[in-house]
Parts: C-alpha cells; structure tokens; sequence
C-alpha cells in the first residue's frame, strides 16, 4: 500500500510548514557547488507541492529564505534570488493548473526589484486559485515578523485605533504575515538539524515537530505522505490528559 493510501482521509493536516534545509550538503556530497543542491532543491519545492496538493492539505508554508541567509556569501545570495525568479516564472503555469494559490511572507522590500517583480506576477496569477495555499517565507524570520507586528499595534494605539485593552492572542495572529491561516499542525524539518532557526515561533506553539535526515533536495511526495501519517499517529493533548481527549476513562 502506498504512503498516500495509508493517509486518512478524514485527519488531513490543516497547515504543514517546511524548514527545508540540506541544499547545500546534498552538493557538496557530490564534489557540486552550493547552487546545484538549491536548483536541485526547486524541484523537491515541486514535489512537495504536488504532495500537499493530492492529499489536499490547504496550506504549506515553505521556508525559502531567512533573514539570516542575507549573511551568506553575496554570491550564493545572488544565485539564490536568481533560481527564485526562474523558478516562480517557470512554475507558475503549473501552479495555476493544479489550482494552488501562492503567498508570500516576509520582509519583500529587502529582495531585488527583478524577484519582486516575478513574484508579484505569480501572486497575481494564482490569487483566483482554490487549492492548495502555499505561502513562501523569504526574507523571513520570526523575530523580525514579531517586532514589525509589535510597532503596528504601538502605532494602532497611538492613533487611537485601538485600545490596549483589546489586546489579545487573537488580535497578535491578526498583525502577523500568517493573518487568516491557521497555526501550523506539522513542522517538518529536512537536513537532520533539531533548531528551528526563527520560523513561525508564536505559530508552531503547538505544532507537532518532525525532523528527517533527509536532504532538502532529495524530499519527495512519499516523505511528506510519511510525515502526515507520522502526525496522524500522534495524541495532540493542548494541555489536557490523554483520557480527557480519548472520551476513555
Ligand atoms: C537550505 O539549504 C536552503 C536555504 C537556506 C536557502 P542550505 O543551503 O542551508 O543547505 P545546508 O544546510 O548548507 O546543507
Ligand atoms: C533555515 O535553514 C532557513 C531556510 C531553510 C530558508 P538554514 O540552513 O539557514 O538554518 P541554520 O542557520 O543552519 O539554522
Ligand atoms: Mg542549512
């Protein structure tokens, strides 16, 4: 039986969120430069994709880009930005055929005008699709999402628009890039590494952690079909007993 047949159908993930990390392992393995294993890495975002799409998960959030990876080598980082305008131009016909709408989170001002610019075109494009949601994290970290929703809420109550007693979880989820999507059910991390390197801190609260030691650029449907069943096997407590969730004495 295959991993997808073994998925219940009726216990999907709402939202699985990828650290995809390894890229540059997986090249250096076979004597390549860095960017080979992100151009490999493009294709298992594909299949990843793909994935979410056939078992019907609503969102999957990939980290693509951190506000670390700023500090890599101007030319890795050019590279980088570089694949990202191929890719999302290249891919977003398939996108729009397989019914996936694309967003992205993150600090977007800090990319270059040709990304921006790829990325707006795909955002547009797939904004009338009602599959799959994948929301592309660049240029992102938590800490930095955080502050900016800090100083938007300061700003809020200065204006007068709010008031600080109205503060709240709720309203906090409302000032993030994640506005609207629910709290990750999975966070999967590739490349063997147990960090999370500032991704979606407040919205992994209660996420259900998976680490693999598998490389980004060798992940493929069948890993993520394995990390939801995986997920389906777990109890999710929030806090209570594990009798109070069963219903079993
Ligand atoms: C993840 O792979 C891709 C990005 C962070 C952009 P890495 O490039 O971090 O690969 P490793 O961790 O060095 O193998
Ligand atoms: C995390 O990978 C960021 C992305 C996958 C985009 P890194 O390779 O940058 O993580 P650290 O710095 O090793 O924790
Ligand atoms: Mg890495």
């Amino acid at each position: 039986m295959s991993y997808l047949d073994q998925i219940d159908k009726g216990r999907i993930p709402k939202h699985i969120a990828v650290i995809m990390d390894g890229n540059g392992r997986w090249a250096k393995k076979q004597n390549l430069d860095r960017t080979f294993g992100h151009k490999e890495g493009i294709a298992a975002v594909r299949r990843a994709i793909e994935g979410a799409s056939r078992a019907q998960v609503a969102y999957l959030t990939l980290y693509t880009f951190s506000t670390e990876n700023w500090k890599r080598p101007e030319e890795e980082v050019k590279a980088l930005m570089a694949l990202m305008v191929q890719a999302v131009a290249n891919e977003t016909p398939e996108l729009v055929k397989n019914n996936v709408r694309v967003k992205v989170i993150g600090d977007i001002d800090r990319l270059p005008e040709d990304t921006r610019n790829a990325l707006d075109y795909c955002l547009k494009t797939t904004s009338v699709c009602t599959g799959t949601t994948v929301i592309l994290a660049l240029s992102y970290s938590s800490k930095w999402e955080l502050t900016k929703a800090m100083k938007d809420i300061a700003a809020d109550v200065k204006s007068g628009q709010l008031d600080a007693n109205d503060i709240n979880e709720t309203l906090i989820g409302s000032y993030l890039g994640t506005k609207g999507i629910p709290d990750p059910d999975i966070l999967i991390r590739t490349g063997g590494e147990f960090r999370v390197s500032n991704f979606l801190l407040w919205q992994i609260a209660y996420s259900e952690l998976y680490f693999t030691d598998e490389l980004w650029p060798d992940f493929k449907e069948e890993s993520l079909y394995k990390a939801i069943i995986d997920f389906q096997n777990r109890e999710r407590r929030f806090g209570k007993t594990s009798e109070q969730i069963s219903g079993k004495p």
